[in-house]
């Protein structure tokens, strides 16, 4: 072979890698410029607020019930005994991660390449008790949610540091995320896209939609309505009304008819690295007060 084709070949694969490489940069440049566009008013770091970020009425009444009577703060003083209580093996969720667990959200979700998946922050809650031979929590509220919210708290104002990279597993779960996030579902044939990106800031049968952008920094969340539904079944401890962003997905899947899928599948741990990675720039602020 002559020089020149080694040349043109090794080009090739140079451009190749970086198309790879470019796509989700790309796809991240574009997505924040709409919000940019779309919202020329609204600065860039107050997309971690949700439709707050929107409304200004709406928010100073928000800003009052966070900084008056925040409902949530039982429900973070259990998330934090949990983390310390120990295991029958005299280990604490505590001792699985870096740094004792404190300032860490903003890590979470990432690729693990041996585990060949991404492992969400409750994933790796749930990993650590099964690790230690404790029972798994259930997924998407009580327990594991105050848990993953008090460390969510203890790494307020840190940036979201999710990264894709070239790894191919990496890769596949960013590209289903994104098609989970465009694709239309559900009897009424909406995507997530439709109602969080191109009418964010729009209604929807009374409630304002917030922009796609921001939707993961503030998770897990304290709903007024999550804690209404747990009284109405009897519960009243001070976990009630947290949420995790599954148990979220999985109600906006089923109020446009769509079969939810389950919290952690690879759907919505995938769904989340996406939303993750188009937020990049925006810091934790959770846990969130939502109605
Ligand atoms: C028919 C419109 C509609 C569709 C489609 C929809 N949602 Fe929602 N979603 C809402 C409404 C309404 C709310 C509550 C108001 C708000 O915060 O936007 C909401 C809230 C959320 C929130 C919480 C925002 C916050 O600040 O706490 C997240 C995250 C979210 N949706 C993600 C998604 C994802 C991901 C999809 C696709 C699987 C999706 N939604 C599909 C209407 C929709």
């Amino acid at each position: 072979m002559t020089r020149l084709k080694y040349f043109l070949i090794l080009m090739c694969l140079v451009f190749f890698s970086m198309t790879l490489q470019a796509s989700p940069k790309s796809d991240l440049k574009l997505f924040q410029k709409y919000f940019k566009e779309r919202f020329p008013k609204v600065r860039f770091k107050v997309y971690q607020d949700g439709i707050y970020a929107l409304d200004a009425d709406r928010r100073a009444a928000w800003a009052d019930w966070v900084d008056f009577a925040p409902p949530y703060s039982d429900g973070l003083e259990f998330g934090k005994k949990l983390f310390y209580k120990k295991f029958k093996n005299g280990k604490t969720l505590s001792s699985c991660f870096r740094n004792g667990g404190i300032g860490i959200r903003h890590r979470f979700p990432y690729f693990d390449k041996k585990l060949g998946k991404v492992v969400t922050l409750e994933l790796a809650i749930n990993n650590c008790r099964t690790k230690n031979k404790e029972k798994k929590l259930k997924w998407k509220k009580g327990k594991l949610a105050a848990v993953s919210a008090y460390m969510a708290s203890t790494a307020s104002g840190k940036k979201l540091k999710t990264k894709i990279g070239q790894d191919e597993g990496a890769l596949a779960a960013y590209k289903r995320g994104k098609q989970h996030f465009y694709m239309k579902r559900g009897q009424l044939n909406f995507s997530c896209a439709d109602c969080h990106v191109f009418n964010s800031g729009n209604m929807a049968r009374g409630n304002l939609l917030s922009p796609a952008l921001g939707h993961v920094t503030h998770f897990p969340v304290w709903r007024k309505q999550w804690a209404i539904q747990s009284e109405a079944q009897g519960k009243r401890g001070p976990n009630r009304g947290f949420g995790t962003l599954h148990r979220r997905y999985a109600g906006c899947n089923k109020n446009i008819r769509a079969k939810p899928y389950k919290a952690q599948s690879d759907e919505y741990t995938s769904l989340e690295y996406f939303q993750s990675y188009m937020s990049t720039g925006l810091k934790v602020n959770g846990p969130g007060l939502r109605q």
